[in-house]
């Protein structure tokens, strides 16, 4: 598990939030680097992570190693009191090295190399990348493992961004490996892939290939095999540099994840255990419907991954990307908002990507702490702004984020919901989470985000949507849950296969079905942007299906569509608790208003934010106290309910909290005003917020 804290990576003794960027050196002389200390320093920098891509520079040629600049970089900076987070610079291979062995050039599943050029271009599993690399991580590590500037390490960047998935023979053969690990005898491989279907059985290993382009679908337990072999694959090299890094250094090790909607590649459930602390990139995605929703997902999901433990944003854009069809820039105070809510969420660390804005190379239009255009600028000034505003919140470092409600989210589950020949495309795992997730948060929840089969106990409401593919023990997990107490909100498409997904007969949704109280014979999707109506004024769109009550009561019942007159929305009593079925896609406002009941059964206290505001309301407590975050998204002022000493302002509040529009506040809660506020319905509920441990 994470063991250093983040507030602690800079000085033992004293908490912090870090503040700062990756630095790209290499791109610039040395005379610009005396300019970029003494910026760093006008904006508080604390912490730049440098040698993300310096492997063509530091092993120009096989085995010619050159630390001059590096070195010269190191030394400037520790000088002037910005620590370091050390790339071990295997991010992206030199030239000379697929010049060389061009067989470590990744391969696609059409079949065809992808060639040198962009980055990360190498296949995870070739024997050459990983002798090569270890070979630089041994020198790098050896030169500056005990440097006291060298406050952090960065095992490569982003890995599996671009190449999680390789189809040549060596990743073929790595992966029948991986395989043999995994079910030892064919039966059992041949039985968890279902290969009785399509003359696909298997009778030697070495028939067995990474699932490659096939003219008709390919075999869907091959497909999730090769995600979950490909996750391991590049576990394996993070696990390969960090143990090599420690045996030169007792420095913390990480490397910064993609908890993202636009990457999927690795499960972290499995990779978070490896580091000393969880890092995270974040980007605004502008594809999607609400990007700084997805914001605040992301925050709480890299949260839950190191276990309420804070995290360390390792990059985000101080405005526009350079990689969306439309990089949209930053409006007034958005670049402050998304850092807050970061902060807010459990980040005890900002950094950016990057420092200068380059002026060559594919991202020269990509936003930096230092724009084109110089210090004379706005986001100049925003970001040295930010520096102060982030020394002065030090004293909220080391607090853990107070939840109310767990929301089950996983990496393989994305991969198996996805998977095609389902019964609608229109039915995608991320949609459905931040369909859920989105409707917490209007209504003022804080989530934890929490893995498939984690312990729930201390929740009194979990949120569980279209998780397809569920295992005994996870679907125990939730059923002893309710049956102490517990309440659970299930949403279609969830419980229908087993751990290899396999298709759990008897009725839908089979792992399920005895704590819903329901079974469904058949799933009756609907057409593309079609809407059906329920009888207490809902709509649905992208699915139904016909479901027939087992001891659940029913909520709601279609009027029209496919099945006028079937039940919709489902409640069930079961032990002690509680379970809902959600078998339709309810509008954004149904959902969130039976979300919100559901919550209040549960107990759990709601901040009295109303849907629709835009007001984000996250506390975070710890020893020092207890912290009130209100970020103002929209366009219109705000109040909440607040009293305490505000941060960012040092003005004091008596009562009422004033947001302005697009502003955010951050309190210092009297003690008696730590306790949570009163429930929807009125009535107290004092005990229901928890500090996440
Ligand atoms: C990340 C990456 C950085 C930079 C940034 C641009 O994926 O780690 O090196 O490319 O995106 O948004």
């Amino acid at each position: 598990m994470p063991s250093t804290p983040v507030s602690r990576l800079l000085d033992a003794d004293v908490a912090r939030i870090t503040y700062g960027a990756d630095y790209n050196p290499e791109q610039w002389s040395p005379e610009v680097w005396a300019d970029d200390v003494r910026l760093m320093r006008e904006a508080k920098v604390n912490l730049v992570a440098i040698n993300i891509f310096g492997w063509a520079q530091l092993e120009p040629l096989p085995g010619q190693y050159d630390f001059e600049r590096l070195d010269a970089v190191i030394e400037l900076l520790h000088e002037n009191g910005i620590a370091v987070d050390l790339g071990t610079g295997t991010a992206s291979p030199p030239p000379w090295l697929t010049a060389m062995h061009p067989e470590a050039l990744p391969m696609q599943a059409d079949g065809t190399r992808r060639a040198f050029g962009g980055r990360q271009g190498f296949c995870p599993s070739s024997p050459v990348y990983r002798e090569r690399s270890l070979a630089l991580v041994e020198q790098v590590a050896r030169r500056y493992g005990s440097h006291p500037a060298v406050k952090l390490w960065h095992v490569s960047n982003e890995i599996g961004c671009h190449n999680a998935h390789c189809f040549c023979d060596i990743s073929a053969e790595a992966f029948r490996g991986w395989l043999r690990a995994r079910y030892s005898t064919l039966d059992a491989l041949n039985a968890a892939w279902g290969t009785a279907f399509w003359s696909q059985r298997y009778a030697d290993w070495s028939h067995i290939q990474t699932p490659a382009l096939t003219l008709a679908t390919g075999n869907p337990g091959q497909a999730i095999d090769l995600r979950r072999f490909s996750s391991d694959e590049l576990l394996g090299q993070y696990l390969a540099e960090r143990d090599l890094i420690r045996t030169h250094s007792d420095v913390p090790v990480t490397t910064n994840f993609m908890v993202t909607a636009h990457i999927q590649a690795l499960d972290y459930w499995r990779w978070a255990p490896e580091m000393d602390l969880v890092a995270n990139d974040h980007y605004l995605d502008h594809r999607l419907p609400h990007p700084t929703n997805e914001l605040s997902f992301a925050a709480d999901a890299t949260r839950g991954l190191g276990r309420g433990e804070p995290y360390l944003l390792m990059e985000q854009a101080s405005s526009a990307v350079n990689w969306q069809p439309r990089n949209i820039a930053k409006g007034p105070g958005e670049m402050l908002r998304n850092t807050l809510t970061h902060v807010a969420r459990g980040a005890d660390g900002i950094s950016f990507f990057q420092w200068r804005a380059s002026v060559q190379g594919s991202e020269r239009f990509h936003s930096a702490m230092l724009p084109h255009a110089g210090t004379g600028t706005q986001l100049w000034r925003d970001v040295v702004e930010l520096g102060g505003i982030l020394e002065r919140l030090g004293e909220v470092a080391g607090t853990r984020v107070v939840a109310d409600v767990a929301l089950v989210f996983g990496w393989e589950p994305w991969w198996i919901t996805d998977l095609d020949s389902h019964p609608t495309a229109d039915v995608r795992y991320l949609d459905q989470v931040h369909r859920a997730y989105d409707a917490l948060r209007a209504s003022g929840l804080t989530v934890d985000v929490v893995a498939p089969g984690a312990p729930l106990d201390d929740y009194r409401l979990v949120v569980i949507p279209a998780l397809h593919s569920v295992s005994d023990e996870v679907a125990g997990v939730v059923e002893r849950f309710v049956e102490n107490g517990g309440h659970a909100v299930v949403t279609f498409f969830s419980g229908i296969t087993d751990g290899d997904d396999r298709v759990r007969t008897g009725g839908y949704p089979g792992a399920f079905r005895e704590l819903l109280g329901v079974s469904t014979d058949e799933f009756f999707p609907l057409h593309a942007g079609e809407s059906v109506a329920l009888d207490d004024g809902s709509t649905a769109t992208v699915w139904t299906e016909r479901l027939h009550p087992m001891g659940a009561e029913v909520v709601s019942r279609f009027i029209d569509g496919p099945l006028p007159g079937g039940p919709a929305v489902t409640r069930h009593r079961f032990g002690a608790g509680v379970a809902w079925y959600l078998a339709a896609n309810l509008d954004e406002g149904s959902l969130a208003r039976t979300l919100n009941r559901a919550s209040a059964e549960a107990g759990v206290s709601l901040t009295g934010v109303q849907a629709g505001s835009e007001l984000e309301i996250v506390r975070r407590r710890g020893p020092q106290g207890e912290y009130l975050f209100a970020i103002n998204h929209g366009g219109a002022d705000a109040r909440h309910d607040a009293s305490g000493t505000e941060l960012l302002e040092m003005a004091e509040i008596d009562g009422v909290l004033e947001i302005p529009a697009g502003a955010v506040r951050i309190v210092r809660l009297t003690p008696a005003d730590a306790a949570p506020s009163a429930s929807s319905d009125g009535s107290a509920a004092p005990d229901s917020l928890k500090v996440t441990s």
